[in-house]
């Protein structure tokens, strides 16, 4: 039976999806659905944002051309189940990129937690979100950015496009593979019970397990070998002084 059989949680009939035309950012709107009452499971789309956000208070350069998502769940699972989440939503977004790229494209991985690498070059940007509702409920935001047609620079990293890998695919295209990887993982993820599920098929896809890397923590460096993930999820980084987990930080191979 498929996992994604009508009628569940994440059963793909679960969703709703709002297309919507130049606003400031995806997350934002949901975010503010969420506060309107809205029940979650409603994915809501531009095709164009003037106040796109990026992880560490970055902005995110949003021209038309490109794919602009942010998927609302509400009460996706309890707070303590929640760290595998960003595997997961990179795993979605690995999936339907595979099922777009032309097979000379090159190699599609995810660097740790979730940036979707094509040949080492970041291909798009994962943000997620939570706030605080009325009656202890908690919204939770996955803000996705895909470059389709356009580059938007990011700092130290290479970037690439889908068009670069000779893939034409249009936003709307892009978004139907990625609505249904979404309701595919969330259902393998179990509202967060099926960390192991997650975690190993999330190696399978890791970029550079073994290599030595560079981890940007907020207050400092630290160098070591990616020794990959632990059942959790945290980065494993082999230092001198033995391994150390890591919940979060940039890494950059060296
Ligand atoms: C990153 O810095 O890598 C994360 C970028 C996330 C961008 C996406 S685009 C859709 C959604 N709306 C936003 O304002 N940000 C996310």
């Amino acid at each position: 039976m498929s996992r994604i059989a009508r009628g569940g949680r994440y059963s793909l009939d679960a969703f709703r999806h709002q297309a919507l035309g130049e606003v400031g950012s995806t997350n934002t709107e949901c975010l503010a659905r969420a506060r309107q009452g809205d029940p979650g499971n409603l994915w809501v789309t531009a095709t164009r944002q003037t106040a796109g956000r990026g992880r560490r208070g970055r902005s995110w350069a949003s021209e038309p051309g490109n794919l602009y998502a942010s998927l609302l769940l509400i009460d996706p699972a309890p707070p303590e189940r929640l760290g595998s989440l960003p595997l997961a939503v990179a795993l979605a977004v690995h999936g339907a990129l595979r099922s777009v790229l032309p097979p000379g494209a090159e190699a599609l991985e995810i660097k740790w937690p979730n940036d979707v690498l094509i040949g080492r070059k970041k291909s798009c940007g994962i943000l997620l979100e939570g706030e605080g509702l009325a009656q202890g409920r908690r919204a939770l935001v996955a803000g996705i950015g895909i470059n389709i047609r356009f580059r938007p620079e990011d700092g130290p990293y290479g970037v690439t496009s889908l068009q670069e890998q000779g893939s034409d695919i249009s936003a709307e295209e892009l978004f139907s593979h990625l609505y249904r990887e979404m309701a595919e993982v969330l259902v393998l993820w179990d509202e967060g019970r099926a960390v192991a599920a997650i975690t190993e098929r999330w190696r399978s896809v890791a970029c550079g397990i073994g290599e030595p890397i560079r981890v940007n923590l907020p207050d400092r460096s630290i160098d070591g070998r990616f020794a990959g993930i632990d059942d959790r999820g945290l980065l494993l980084l082999d230092t001198q002084h033995g391994t150390m987990p890591i919940a979060a930080g940039d890494v950059f191979f060296l």
